[in-house]
């Protein structure tokens, strides 16, 4: 590491701390990386704080120095709210976590539950269907659909939606809230606040247990809490970058054309295979385009426990270092054109690196590619009016104000067009169209 981190002065100091109260702090941070790739000092009273985003210090901080870091600011704070759930444990309770959760992660293993998502995928592009013609905020759809994905790849029965994503609302909000305070105003003076984070892990606690039902507990989900990470990181981060995805489309109708034909390989009725899903040239695209552009981890941090020198600067233990994947692109317009045609490479620290990369990733990949096909080919998005998209970032990144749009129905309720209309006829020569093109299913049916 050549290069070396600049020390701002007490200026650009103060501002960087002003845009990490606001909601935009992704905005302002991103920026800050992406000026210095290689880091901008903040010396706070709390000690050292470098922001960067080059590939060095990635390499130095997450893979090969992992053992002199643990997690910072968000997740632990998120620690201190969820307990020590495989997101945010450390040391051999994290261990453990990790690799209890291994074998129903792997790529492998998520593709046997292919036939699940894709059915998660048109339960979902049903209740869409039934809100022809309506406004709709997508972020509790998500947040089921995720959820449900998560549940058929663990075999736990789904949470509820809605209760699970209005419960981690709150401990997001705390979780912030934290970390920019540096923890300076205890909860026990914020007695709202207090009974709010109370009745959120209420419900959290409530949901894990009724998820599990009779379902074996394994080292993975040992306590509620393991079950509430679980729920955390494998549904938010996803649905958030749906979210954006969803919002991006509905201003570009031709796109939605484009993934409609790639959703009918996906058509109820046949049996989904690997090939299908690697055939989504544009889902792949638009997903992997959104990660670049709106990475749903907008940051990953990391606190020094032992000393170490990053780009010049010397780290004691307390120092945070905050990477910005959003930060490794310079280009801020959504283009997935680009990856289809094979131009820029896709984000590469939208799934983080290291030993705590994320390991849901083959199961993000399959879940986002397919609602995104299988969505296009049952109903339109639209845009509404004078409703732009701006970023709410705390553990992550959505829309803020949820993505809200205006649902028109491509098909009935179900996945089929009515009958002798041109939409049918469409649809069976869209079918007959894929299976031409994929004759030989390779993957696993579900
Ligand atoms: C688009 C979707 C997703 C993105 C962008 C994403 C991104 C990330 C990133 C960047 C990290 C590393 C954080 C760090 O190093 O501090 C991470 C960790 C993690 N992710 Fe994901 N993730 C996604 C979906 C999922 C899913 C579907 C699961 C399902 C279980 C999941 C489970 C986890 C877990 C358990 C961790 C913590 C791992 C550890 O600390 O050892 N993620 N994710």
């Amino acid at each position: 590491m050549a290069e070396t981190a600049r020390t701002l002065g007490p200026g650009a100091t103060a501002r960087a701390l002003l845009a990490l109260t606001r909601g935009d702090r992704v905005e302002h941070l991103t920026r800050l990386a992406a000026a210095r790739p290689h880091g901008s000092v903040l010396r706070l009273p709390t000690g050292r704080v470098v922001v960067a985003c080059h590939p060095d210090v990635v390499k130095h901080v997450l893979v090969e120095h992992a053992d002199r870091y643990i997690k910072g600011m968000g997740q632990l704070h998120a620690r201190e709210i969820i307990g020590d759930g495989l997101l945010t444990a450390e040391g051999p309770a994290w261990q453990r976590q990790r690799a209890a959760a291994r074998p129903q992660l792997r790529a492998r293993a998520v593709q046997d539950r292919l036939g699940q998502v894709v059915e998660a995928a048109h339960e979902a592009a049903d209740r869409l269907c039934a809100a022809d013609g309506r406004r709709v905020d997508l972020t509790v759809h998500l947040a089921s659909y995720t959820l449900t994905c998560l549940a058929r790849t663990f075999g736990f029965d789904p949470p509820d939606g809605r209760r699970i994503h209005e419960a981690f609302e709150v401990v997001q909000d705390e979780a912030i809230f934290r970390a920019v305070t540096q923890g300076a105003v205890p909860l026990r003076w914020r007695p709202r606040r207090a009974a709010a984070v109370a009745a959120a892990l209420r419900t959290l606690h409530a949901e894990a247990r009724g998820s599990l039902g009779g379902t074996p507990r394994t080292e993975a989900w040992a306590g509620d809490e393991g079950m509430m990470s679980l729920f955390l990181a494998g549904y938010e981060t996803t649905a958030s970058t749906l979210a954006w995805a969803a919002g991006f489309l509905a201003h570009d109708a031709a796109l939605q054309d484009r993934l409609a034909d790639e959703g009918a390989r996906l058509d109820r009725g046949r049996t989904p295979t690997v090939a299908d899903v690697a055939s989504l040239t544009w889902a792949h695209a638009v997903f992997q385009d959104t990660l670049r552009l709106r990475p749903p981890v907008w940051l990953i941090s990391r606190r020094a426990v032992a000393a170490d020198v990053v780009s010049g600067v010397r780290l004691r233990p307390g120092d945070e270092v905050l990477l910005l994947p959003g930060a490794t692109s310079p280009d801020r317009s959504f283009e997935p054109g680009r990856a289809v045609r094979g131009e820029g490479p896709p984000s590469p620290l939208a799934f983080g690196a290291g030993p705590r990369s994320c390991p849901g990733v083959a199961l993000a990949v399959m879940e986002g590619v397919v609602w995104l096909a299988v969505v296009a080919s049952r109903v339109r998005l639209h845009a509404v009016p004078d409703r732009a998209l701006h970023p709410l970032a705390r553990m992550s990144q959505a829309p803020a104000g949820g993505t809200v749009v205006d649902v028109r129905a491509r098909t009935a309720p179900g996945g089929t067009a009515p009958a002798g209309t041109a939409q049918a006829r469409t649809a069976q020569a869209r079918t007959a169209q894929a299976r031409t093109a994929h004759p030989h299913p390779t993957g696993s049916p579900a």
